[in-house]
């Protein structure tokens, strides 16, 4: 189920936490399942870029390579793109926000670090999902995505009540031009190379919590409410 129940619920403390893991764990999924919840602002870096491919910003053609390639954009480009979204994310929402797919290199982390040092709003939580390969490539081929919002679905996981539509607002759902079997292959091989060393630099900070990203979607949805100790009540507090 890729729904939410209809209440939001509200949370007394400050979340601010980064989402790691390999393309196709579930960090989007999840992402927006906490912000329907909590209010909790998604602060995703490929919805960012997609979004610039599409208006051809400089930013967005300066990218475009790189994601259809299944690479990761430079660390300059992504990290001058968060500074500012980071800005005004603490200006604008209080100081509860989900990183979703930033950082995705040590660079990039210690940027973050910086950045957050010096907005006075450290880290509360790093959530690590995972699943194995098989299912990161069956999950990501089968994608089917909202361009607008972001929301994903899958053709057999997590299907839309009608092929192709998106449930809450009707617009019609595409498939990413890097969710084909060649680039996911490609997304996965730097995910290793660059991403999961940041596995290693978060260990060391005690925020560091494993998600299992096999279950079914609200089962990992129950884990991720349990990992950052946030009440999951179906009524609102
Ligand atoms: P980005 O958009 O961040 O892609 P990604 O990290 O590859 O992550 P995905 O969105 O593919 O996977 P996800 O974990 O969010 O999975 P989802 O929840 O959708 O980045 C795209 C590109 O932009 C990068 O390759 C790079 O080039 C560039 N980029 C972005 N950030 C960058 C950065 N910081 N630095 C440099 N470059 C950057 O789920 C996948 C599917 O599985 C869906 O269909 C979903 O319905 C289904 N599903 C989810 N959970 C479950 C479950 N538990 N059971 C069954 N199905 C499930």
């Amino acid at each position: 189920m890729n729904r939410a129940p209809g209440h939001m619920v509200t949370s007394s403390r400050a979340v601010r936490v980064v989402f790691l893991g390999p393309p196709g764990a579930g960090k989007g999924t999840q992402a927006k399942m906490l912000q329907e919840r909590y209010g909790f602002r998604q602060i995703s870096t490929g919805d960012m870029l997609r979004a610039n491919v599409a208006r051809g910003t400089a930013l967005g053609l300066e990218a475009k390579a790189f994601m259809d390639a299944g690479g990761l954009v430079p660390d300059d480009v992504i990290v001058g793109m968060m500074e500012g979204e980071l800005g005004s994310a603490a200006g604008s929402t209080g100081s509860s926000f989900i990183l979703d797919g930033f950082p995705r290199t040590v660079g990039q982390a210690v940027s973050l670090d910086e950045m957050l040092q010096r907005m006075g709003l450290p880290l509360t939580a790093v959530l690590l999902f995972d699943a194995d390969r098989d299912t990161l490539v069956a999950r990501l081929t089968g994608r089917w995505t909202n361009p607008r919002s972001g929301r994903t679905y899958h053709a057999v996981f997590n299907p839309p009540k009608t092929a192709g539509i998106d449930d809450d607002d009707g617009e019609p759902l595409v498939q990413r031009h890097d969710d084909t079997r060649d680039v996911v292959l490609d997304r996965l091989a730097t995910y290793d190379e660059k991403t999961k060393p940041l596995i290693d630099y978060y260990a060391g900070t005690g925020l560091l919590e494993r998600i299992d990203g096999l279950g079914a979607i609200d089962e990992v949805t129950g884990a991720v409410f349990g990992a950052l100790d946030l009440p999951a009540g179906t009524e609102p507090a």
